[in-house]
């Protein structure tokens, strides 16, 4: 049986859902089609971000935190606990309990958005004047397979960890993001290829939990897309925590041992070396998910890294089928999928939606937090921008004293000339609160005095970002 609808996405994820919910709040018959299951086999609507992303990793990321707080500070507080122990699997069970409250919050949102959802893989069977066919293959044995179609497509089908060449995921000894997210015991010597955003806040995980954290990185620079001031601070403060990381490796046979993994890799200096661990994760990028939507039934055009081509609207090259999120070109982040979800569906219905590619905040949700929107000291430079900064570290922030953790600062870059905010850069407590002032800032072109001038309230951290937009003009009252 087939049924028509104005607008079909495909993918529930964070770019999927929303722009579903968007066009269907805009009057339209709406679609959401998704394959992801749960352990009973059941729909698990959100994504990457919700099931194996943001979600579960910053569950994890709080229980970790929690427990290093509980080893290592509440003495400071006068709190005497005793030996303070890990339950992993009370810590995956609520981390689950999370994303299930997550996935049905999504299909609660749908229902009362009026969006029908179809549980299962899509792929496009043709194009004819009825608009886009896609087939929907139910993953449940013996469903009934089913047909869709629409004038307006939405194509959200996200990412996947990308593989090392001949080292296939086993998800037992080699983890992608996935099985770091579940391990059932935390592991004596954990491996990490790729010191990137996953790489680093897994490995924090794992080494608060207690295992001996080393993260291979092949570039020579620490954290290349962060203002390097930023950058070294942060590495800093991992390299005091014990987190290790080599820079500058180049990785070479990966074996199975008869617990764990060995691999070899040449250090920065061509040295030849061997690490051993009980786990690996590899975090080394990710790759769009477009297999399995047969593509080429339809002309759909792919870039060389298997991308959707689109424009800055999120036109493919076929009228009517738009792409947003992970799928397509830019950064792979659950709130620039959002966006692009939004501006889609108002552009379907004939509103101007819009994505302002330069005030997307990135946040590393490691402790200290990496948080930063606009442009880096060092892309200032190479574009010849003449301008001023402040920095204000969180040591002479009050709120931080109390809070207990002083470590980073905040940086603001305004143009020499007419002062206006070019990047805020913070490495420190809450960071990824913080960079919601600085994303408002430069959206709405505001000068470093104006935040200046701006009442924060005391004590509080964000009087930081006063602090630093003080200084950019040399007067910083606390520092
Ligand atoms: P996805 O979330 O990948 O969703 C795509 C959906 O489409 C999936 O449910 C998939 O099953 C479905 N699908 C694919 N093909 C088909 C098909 N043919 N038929 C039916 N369904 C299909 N980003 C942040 O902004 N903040 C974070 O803190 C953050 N943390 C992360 C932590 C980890 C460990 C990882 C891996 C990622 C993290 N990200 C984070 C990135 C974020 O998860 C992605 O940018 C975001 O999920 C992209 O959204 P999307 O809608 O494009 O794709
Ligand atoms: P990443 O792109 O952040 O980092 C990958 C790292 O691996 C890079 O530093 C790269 O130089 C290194 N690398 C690549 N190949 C290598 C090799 N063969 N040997 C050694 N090092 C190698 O990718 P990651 O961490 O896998 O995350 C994927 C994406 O997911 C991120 O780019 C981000 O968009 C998203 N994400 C966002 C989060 C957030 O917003 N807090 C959290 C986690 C993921």
């Amino acid at each position: 049986m087939s049924q028509t609808f104005d607008v079909i996405v495909i993918g529930a994820g964070p770019g999927g859902y929303v722009a579903a919910i968007r066009a269907a709040q805009l009057g339209f018959k709406v679609a959401c089609i998704d394959e992801w299951s749960n352990a009973d086999g059941g729909p698990a609507p959100g994504g990457t971000c919700t099931n194996v992303g943001c979600i579960p990793s910053k569950a994890l990321l709080q229980s970790s935190e929690h427990f290093e707080h509980a080893r290592l500070h509440f003495g400071e507080h006068g709190i005497s606990t005793g030996a303070v122990k890990i339950d992993v699997g009370q810590m995956l069970g609520r981390k689950n309990t999370v994303v299930k409250q997550n996935n049905d919050g999504i299909l609660y949102l749908f229902k009362k958005n009026k969006v029908a959802f179809f549980h299962g893989r899509a792929s496009f069977v043709q194009a004819d004047a009825a608009g886009y066919q896609i087939a929907v293959a139910a993953p449940a044995a013996g469903a009934e397979p089913q047909t869709l179609s629409a004038k307006q497509v939405i194509v959200a089908t996200g990412s996947s960890a990308r593989e090392l060449p001949g080292v296939p995921f086993d998800e037992v000894n080699v983890l992608s993001n996935d099985g770091g997210l579940r391990l059932g015991a935390v592991p004596k010597r954990l491996a990490v290829i790729g010191s990137g955003v996953i790489g680093l806040e897994l490995g924090s995980v794992w080494r608060r939990l207690g295992a001996d954290v080393t993260v291979l990185e092949g570039l020579p620079t620490f954290l290349g897309a962060v203002d390097e001031q930023i950058a070294r601070e942060a590495k800093k403060a991992f390299d005091k925590q014990g987190l290790k990381i080599e820079l500058g490796v180049q990785v070479g046979e990966i074996k199975a041992l008869k617990k764990g993994v060995s691999i070899a890799y040449t250090n920065a200096k061509g040295e030849p070396q061997t690490l051993e661990a009980d786990k690996l994760i590899v975090s080394i990028g990710r790759a769009p998910n477009t297999q399995g939507l047969n593509a080429q039934a339809v002309g759909l055009q792919l870039d060389e890294r298997g991308a959707i081509v689109v424009d800055a609207d999120c036109r493919t090259n076929l009228p009517g089928v738009w792409a947003v999120g992970d799928v397509v070109r830019g950064p792979m982040l659950a709130h620039k999928a959002e966006e692009e979800g939004v501006a889609v569906a108002e552009r379907i219905a004939g509103q101007h939606g819009h994505v302002n590619f330069d005030t997307i905040p990135w946040v590393i949700y490691t402790s200290p937090e990496i948080a930063w929107v606009g442009r880096t000291e060092q892309q200032l430079k190479a574009d010849g921008v003449a301008y001023k900064a402040g920095t204000f570290p969180f040591l002479a922030n009050g709120r931080a004293r109390a809070l207990g953790d002083t470590t980073g600062m905040v940086k603001m870059l305004a143009d020499a000339a007419t002062d206006q905010i070019l990047g805020v850069h913070i490495v420190g407590p809450m960071a990824s609160e913080l960079i919601a002032e600085a994303v408002l800032a430069l959206e709405f072109k505001a000068s470093a005095e104006d935040i200046a001038r701006i009442c924060h309230a005391h004590p509080s951290l964000s009087e930081a970002t006063k602090e630093a937009a003080l200084a950019v003009d040399k007067r910083a009252l606390n520092f």
